[in-house]
């Protein structure tokens, strides 16, 4: 059970966490149990059939740097040179330098593909959502990136998953050296119809 004040705590929680890109980071590295510590959280995500089917690889230290390199040279090799741009390239090498931790995000298949890959992919993002208030409720800087070599299925392997699994994008992690502004959303009664009978 929660208190009214508790409860209070959940809804600026959930209210006030924003996406914090890499450029905002301060470059300070987190402390490893920290991390463990969203990761656990992010175990907690609903599971259709208790498949859990989350699975992250966390780039850390000098693990960061090979993430740069593998992300940069699958870039170059899988583009067409008309394609090619060095911004973009450099950019993959740098931007991971930037964060503290990357947690690459991935969906492992079940086997039997009894529960349709939609839910799986879903319980995924449950889990990601539960990085992002854990990482705010610690005030840590994260973001769902679904940039570089997310929808390579070259890349897979790199990250330990199979043909059937996908790789859903990577969670930066970093100190945010500035507190983020306020979000903005438009009213959730534009988005939600009542049936009363
Ligand atoms: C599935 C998913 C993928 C995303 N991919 C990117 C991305 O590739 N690049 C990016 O800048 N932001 C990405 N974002 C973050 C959104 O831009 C961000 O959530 C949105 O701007 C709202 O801001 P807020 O998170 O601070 O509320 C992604 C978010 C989700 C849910």
């Amino acid at each position: 059970m929660f208190t009214p004040e508790q409860t209070a705590l959940v809804n600026q929680l959930i209210r006030q966490r924003r996406s914090v890109y890499p450029a905002q980071f301060t470059g300070e590295v987190i402390p490893d149990a920290l991390i463990e510590q969203l990761l656990e959280n992010a175990n907690w995500a609903p599971t259709h059939g208790k498949t859990e089917p989350w699975r992250f690889v966390v780039f850390a230290g000098a693990g960061l740097q090979k993430l740069a390199e593998f992300q940069a040279t699958m870039y170059q090799k899988l583009t067409p040179p008309e394609a090619f741009k060095q911004e973009k390239y450099d950019k993959l090498l740098s931007n991971p330098l930037k964060c503290s931790h990357i947690i690459a995000l991935g969906m492992k298949r079940q086997e039997s593909g009894k529960i349709p890959e939609i839910e799986e992919v879903e319980a995924v993002a449950c889990a990601v959502q539960n990085l992002y208030l854990s990482a705010t409720a610690h005030n840590l800087g994260g973001y769902w990136g679904t940039g570089g070599v997310t929808y390579m299925p070259e890349a897979k392997s790199f990250f330990g998953l199979g043909d059937a699994d996908s790789l859903l994008g990577f969670f930066y992690v970093g100190y945010p050296a500035q507190p983020s502004p306020e979000g903005q959303r438009k009213p959730v009664s534009e988005k939600t119809t009542w049936v009363r009978g």
